[in-house]
């Protein structure tokens, strides 16, 4: 045998646990799970139409992504099963956790793997009025246009939010281990504004 053959064997090996590796670590393309405003074309009827878009944005917004940071009460929810949050934290003023105990303690401004910890500069707690755990889709499309219960906002800073922030796009780069939000969020924001565009009319 001459000398480089093992090498050659090692280099071929390496390839192929490449190869099986980017073929079974791949998540399905997330982006082929939510439909675009273009789809709901069909829909003739405005009010109709209106309805099944903000459907197809409940895909996003009761996603594990969104919920675990917008529960009802005091504290965060982690993981695709939405357990409560270890360790123990809570809202504190303004989302940032109590003294001590800060979101910015263990969430940085980007996701930080080795620790499974996610991370972005906006890291906080949706105010309590902003929560969607345990609420239907109808609640919360009510919810969102409700400026006592939305920070405010008019539909098209609502629009503007969910297709642009920063702290809404990490859903879609939540970090290795967590199942990024369907589709891409240029797609969420041109429902959104499909959404208001004919309407913005809630499921019941
Ligand atoms: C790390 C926590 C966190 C995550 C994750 C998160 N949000 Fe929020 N969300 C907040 C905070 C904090 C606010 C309040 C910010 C403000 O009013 O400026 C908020 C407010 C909102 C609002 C405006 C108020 C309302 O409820 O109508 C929308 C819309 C929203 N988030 C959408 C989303 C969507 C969609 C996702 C998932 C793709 C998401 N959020 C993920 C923390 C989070
Ligand atoms: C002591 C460290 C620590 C503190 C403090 C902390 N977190 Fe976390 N948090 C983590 C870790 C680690 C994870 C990842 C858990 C996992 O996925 O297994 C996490 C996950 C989360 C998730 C789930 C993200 C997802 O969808 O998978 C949310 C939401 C969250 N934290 C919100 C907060 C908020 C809001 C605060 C402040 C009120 C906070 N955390 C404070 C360590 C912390």
């Amino acid at each position: 045998m001459s000398p480089r053959r093992p090498l050659l064997a090692a280099a071929a090996a390496l390839s192929l646990v490449a190869l099986y590796r980017t073929a079974v670590a791949e998540p399905e393309p997330p982006a082929a799970l939510l439909r675009g405003p273009q789809d709901f074309a069909v829909i003739a009827d405005p009010n109709a139409r209106s309805v099944a878009l903000f459907g197809e944005m409940g895909k996003v917004i009761q996603s594990p992504r969104c919920l675990n940071c917008h529960p009802v009460g005091n504290r965060p929810t982690q993981t695709e099963a939405m357990r409560p949050h270890q360790p123990l934290v809570v809202r504190g003023i303004d989302g940032i956790g109590a003294p001590g105990m800060h979101c910015a303690n263990c969430h940085h401004s980007d996701n930080f793997d080795s620790a499974h910890a996610p991370g972005n500069p906006k890291w906080s707690l949706a105010p309590a009025e902003m929560a969607w755990q345990h609420k239907t889709l109808g609640q919360i499309c009510r919810q969102i246009q409700d400026r006592e219960r939305n920070g405010g906002r008019s539909l098209a800073q609502i629009v503007d939010h969910m297709g642009r922030d920063e702290l809404v796009g990490w859903g879609w780069h939540p970090g290795a281990g967590r199942r990024p939000a369907p589709g891409t969020q240029a797609r969420f924001g041109a429902l959104a504004q499909a959404w208001v565009d004919t309407g913005a009319r809630c499921p019941a």
